[in-house]
């Protein structure tokens, strides 16, 4: 929802295209978090940096896709791009629109005037910008935005025109700004009056910062500053000094390193680049996408930092220090590679990654189920599994297909934990405020680890006294960080919106859970057995499926034309009708349903005649019966469905006017297999009708907002 890019290069000579092009390369990574229109803010005019008299900003905005704002700036007239910058700040940003329609003047950097004195850039949601902007009219200010971001720059302004001291530093007038500010944001800021200089921070929003210097870290920790009640900075050396020993560094001993590239600085604990070459970068980001082929060197801003980089130097403050917080921000080492957010030779993101599947669910597994000795750990749940055994009930709860990840296994994990299994989606578990109690297990599952309701769902648990376990596929995520514990599904970067092999990777993840819980009993040790030797062999039957692509795809031209598309089944297969008709939508913008087959007589079987396209899942499981009564139903209303069946199955495929067979797994992971041929069929189909499969119209990958 949204997606930040910042690029700060610090006594690295960059010229102004180097600078643009890795501002829209940053844009463009993080195309699938928001595509309707695109902006950057960079320094203006042509003059030499060494020679400037009075910095300027210059904001380039468009509406449409990134390449757009690109072509925008090829059509620039009198930009030298050959000037050379030692130092420089520049900031953009990728937009879903939420407040206002998408269109360049809504699209953000934000400015504060005519200017351009101050320019920010927004993912989220400011809630009390009404408020704020009556406020700052009422002082003869204008706006030219539908946006709620625009008050935040207009607010910049005011603060810096209105400060007492003149030394303000940029990173506290953020501070006073964020301040009158809620709802939730991350936000990245720019400003004349603080030349090549970047503040960036987050609250409810994802924003991490990747540092690139020449030399290696001595330290993989930045302290943080606060401030006292009467406004002087400290640092807690004692508790920081714990905590990067537990880790094995400390303040004296990143001091003490000769040989290291970065240090913290004897007069203000930021941290800078030691010995001669100063040189270093910073980006800002809403995601590691688009920072991996720059540096896999990272920090993960936790709620309320402000970061600032001046003069080539990191500093994070707080403004209030709560008990028990971390002293400290790590530098992770990210493991992700570029390749991974590479297209390769697909066309399509989504392509690839449904493609990608059998090693995807391959890294799922990987370490933790033993196939030899039939034995499956969780090395994130390990320390919790006693309480886990002891709890009250098992509660899942998600948005999307992470959503329909639980109802897919909820069967299975009721058969395996014997315990009662809610599934909820995180918005209506929100509106009920439902009763949590102290011995729940609550799940949050999410591919992002950033959806705004799942993270609230969270929260209002955690407020409850449940223990709570993350399913995410994003490391340092808000979920997987605020989670006690949790399993990260390993599936790879996924960058199309539409989640393939994330679903099958949380599929597998929650089966895994369902085993670890029944380990130790003997009467089912068969099931489990047989579960385990079906997993091992699931790579090999997922490829066996994806060479069935051609067959899809010619069905795909038998239905791109039509209105409609129901997708029927029941039992272990409800939840594959359920995100088949989810990527049906929200690639195809056909109408599609997924319809529990027992629901039928209901009022589902109404709009069933000759004409209307019906897929049908009938699978050699308990629910075989049953299912055939459906097929019976639909049938008698002169409908002849296309049916996905077992290898074999020649009684239902008798009653079907297509026919897609698939290799048979035990009836618990059936699902996996059932759902690809349906991926990519929605895939085929929204090639068809013509559509951008990765940025489907109106819908954005990480739904940071409410
Ligand atoms: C959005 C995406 C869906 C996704 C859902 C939940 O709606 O378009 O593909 O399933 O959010 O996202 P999460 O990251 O929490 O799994």
């Amino acid at each position: 929802m949204c997606g930040i890019f910042a690029y700060i290069n610090y006594l690295v000579p960059r010229d102004r295209k180097f600078i643009l092009d890795c501002l829209i390369k940053g844009l463009q990574r993080l195309e699938y978090r928001g595509y309707d229109s695109a902006g950057i803010a960079f320094d203006g005019g042509n003059e030499s940096p060494d020679v400037i008299k009075k910095p300027e900003t210059k904001i380039v905005k468009k509406k449409g896709k990134v390449r757009a704002l690109e072509e925008e700036l090829a059509c620039e007239k009198d930009m030298k791009l050959d000037i050379e910058y030692d130092i420089h700040c520049g900031i953009a940003h990728t937009r879903w629109a939420t407040h206002g329609a998408p269109c360049a003047i809504n699209s953000h950097p934000q400015r504060s005037d005519v200017n351009n004195e101050f320019v920010v850039v927004h993912n989220g949601i400011v809630t009390n910008y009404r408020d704020i902007k009556k406020v700052l009219e009422s002082k003869d200010y204008v706006f030219e935005s539908e946006t709620d971001t625009e008050v935040i720059a207009k607010l910049c302004k005011y603060v810096y025109d209105h400060r007492e001291n003149e030394d303000m530093s940029f990173r506290e007038l953020v501070e006073v700004v964020i301040a009158q500010l809620e709802g939730a944001f991350a936000l990245c800021f720019k400003s004349i009056h603080y030349p090549s200089q970047c503040v960036g921070t987050r609250r409810g929003s994802p924003l991490l910062i990747g540092v690139k210097t020449k030399g290696n870290l001595s330290s993989n920790f930045v302290p943080i500053l606060y401030r006292d009640n009467r406004g002087r900075e400290f640092q807690d050396d004692v508790a920081y000094n714990r905590e990067a020993k537990e880790t094995g560094s400390s303040v004296e001993e990143n001091n003490k390193s000769t040989d290291s590239a970065f240090k913290r600085s004897f007069s203000t604990t930021d941290f800078e680049v030691s010995g001669d070459i100063k040189a270093a970068e910073y980006f800002f980001a809403s995601d590691a996408s688009a920072i991996i082929e720059h540096t896999n060197r990272v920090i993960y801003l936790e709620d309320d930092d402000v970061a600032a980089v001046m003069d080539g130097c990191l500093s994070i403050h707080r403004m209030k220090k709560e008990e028990g917080e971390s002293m400290s921000r790590e530098v992770q080492t990210l493991k992700m590679e570029i390749q991974q957010i590479m297209k390769g030779n697909y066309q399509y993101f989504m392509q690839k990654e449904i493609f990608e599947q059998p090693e995807s669910v391959i890294n799922t597994m990987r370490g933790r189920v033993n196939f030899k000795d039939k034995e499956v750990i969780l090395g994130g749940l390990q320390d919790h599994l006693s309480e886990i055994h002891r709890c009250r009930r098992l509660l899942f709860i998600a948005c999307g297909t992470s959503y329909h990840s639980a109802i897919a296994t909820r069967q299975l994990l009721e058969e395996l934990t014997e315990l009662p299994v809610v599934v909820e989606l995180a918005s209506d578990f929100l509106d009920r405020r439902t009763p949590i109690f102290r011995d729940d297990i609550c799940f949050f599952i999410s591919q992002s680890g950033e959806t705004a309701d799942t993270l609230n769902a969270l929260r209002y648990c955690k407020k409850r006294g449940a223990l709570t376990v993350g399913i995410t596929n994003t490391v340092g995520s808000s979920i997987s960080r605020e989670t006690t514990c949790g399993v990260h599904i390993n599936a790879g970067p996924e960058i199309g919106v539409a989640s393939t092999k994330a679903y099958t990777s949380q599929f597998i993840s929650l089966v895994m859970f369902g085993l670890v819980m029944n380990q130790d009993r003997i009467s089912t040790r068969s099931r489990r057995n047989e579960i385990i030797e079906a997993l091992e062999n699931l790579p090999n039957l997922i490829k066996e499926v994806l060479e069935m692509d051609d067959d899809i795809k010619k069905l795909a031209e038998e239905l791109y034309e039509q209105k409609s598309i129901l997708l029927m089944g029941r039992g272990f297969n409800y939840a594959t009708c359920l995100e088949g008709a989810l990527k049906i939508k929200e690639l195809t913008y056909l109408h599609s349903e997924g319809i529990l087959a027992g629901e039928l007589k209901h009022g589902p079987l109404a709009l069933v005649d000759k004409a209307m396209p019906v897929i049908m899942i009938i699978m050699k499981d308990s629910m075989y019966t049953k299912c055939q009564n459906a097929l019976h139903e639909v049938t008698a209303r002169g409908c002849a469905p296309i049916l996905i069946c077992q290898k074999g199955d020649t009684e239902s495929q008798s009653k079907a006017s297509r026919v897609i067979e698939l290799p048979g797994t035990v009836d618990c992971l059936q699902g996996i297999l059932c759902v690809i041929p349906l991926q990519l069929l929605a895939f085929h189909t929204a090639v068809l009708r013509g559509y951008d499969v990765d940025c489907p119209r109106n819908l954005a990958k990480s739904v940071t907002v409410e």
